[in-house]
């Protein structure tokens, strides 16, 4: 039997890396599908198309391929056949992707892919709405949070080690910005899904956070 674990929540909440590494501990892939609003949000920056703009950005879709490759189990989005995997992740392209993905062309556009990687292969699957749209039969459905200063230390950290040069105040409002257009948009808004389980990771260290996943997967399959 297939396995599949969604896990869902707010930006910075440590999803990426936690389920990362709970995946490799339990042999699944896994899966970020935050990179899929990332690319199609890139691509409207590079074209010069206003991300908020619903009927310009599904233009878009029409002329671009979106994709997902595993090398050695590693996740790499691919636009248009190109490898994108890092100029996804600036602010910039944060932003654009939080816009992109209000749209519900952009969801449709982007649903199937998310659904026949699932339905090949052991997955954790995180995004914002794994476990209430994409994957409503998942074994598991963990709904990851933390307060939003600790998810902003922990994003601000994280680009101060790649080099960038941001202020905290920005990171922090960005991510209160985005968490309120994530949960306030009418197709498919970031919530928990009813019959999963929220995990608080603010106390939390990494390694206690990935523990506690892998301990509730394990609890449930
Ligand atoms: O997880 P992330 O920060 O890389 O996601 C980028 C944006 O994409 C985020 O602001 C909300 C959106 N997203 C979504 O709407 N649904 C998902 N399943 C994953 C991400």
């Amino acid at each position: 039997m297939i396995i599949n674990v969604a896990i869902d929540g707010p930006a910075g909440a440590g999803k990426s890396t936690v389920a990362r590494a709970a995946a490799k501990e339990l042999g699944y892939i896994y899966v970020d599908t935050g990179a899929l609003y990332r690319a199609v949000g890139l691509n409207a920056l590079r074209i010069g198309v206003e991300t908020t703009d619903a009927v310009k950005v599904a233009e878009t879709l029409d002329s671009i391929s979106v994709e997902l490759k595993f090398v050695d189990g590693e996740q790499q989005v691919l636009l248009n056949g190109e490898n994108v995997s890092s100029e996804i992740r600036t602010p910039d392209a944060s932003m654009a992707a939080s816009n992109v993905s209000a749209i519900p062309a952009v969801r449709a556009f982007l649903f199937d892919l998310q659904k026949d990687i699932a339905k090949k292969n052991n997955c954790i699957m995180d995004g914002r709405d794994i476990g209430t749209v994409v994957l409503p039969d998942a074994q598991v459905k963990i709904f990851l949070t933390a307060s939003p200063e600790i998810r902003a230390k922990r994003r601000y950290d994280e680009l101060i080690e790649k080099g960038s040069d941001v202020d905290y105040d920005d990171v922090l409002a960005d991510l209160i910005k985005r968490d309120y257009n994530d949960s306030h948009r009418e197709v498919a808004p970031l919530k928990p899904a009813e019959d999963g389980v929220t995990v608080d990771t603010s106390g939390l260290t990494l390694e206690e956070s990935i523990d506690k996943i892998i301990e509730t997967v394990r609890n449930k399959i």
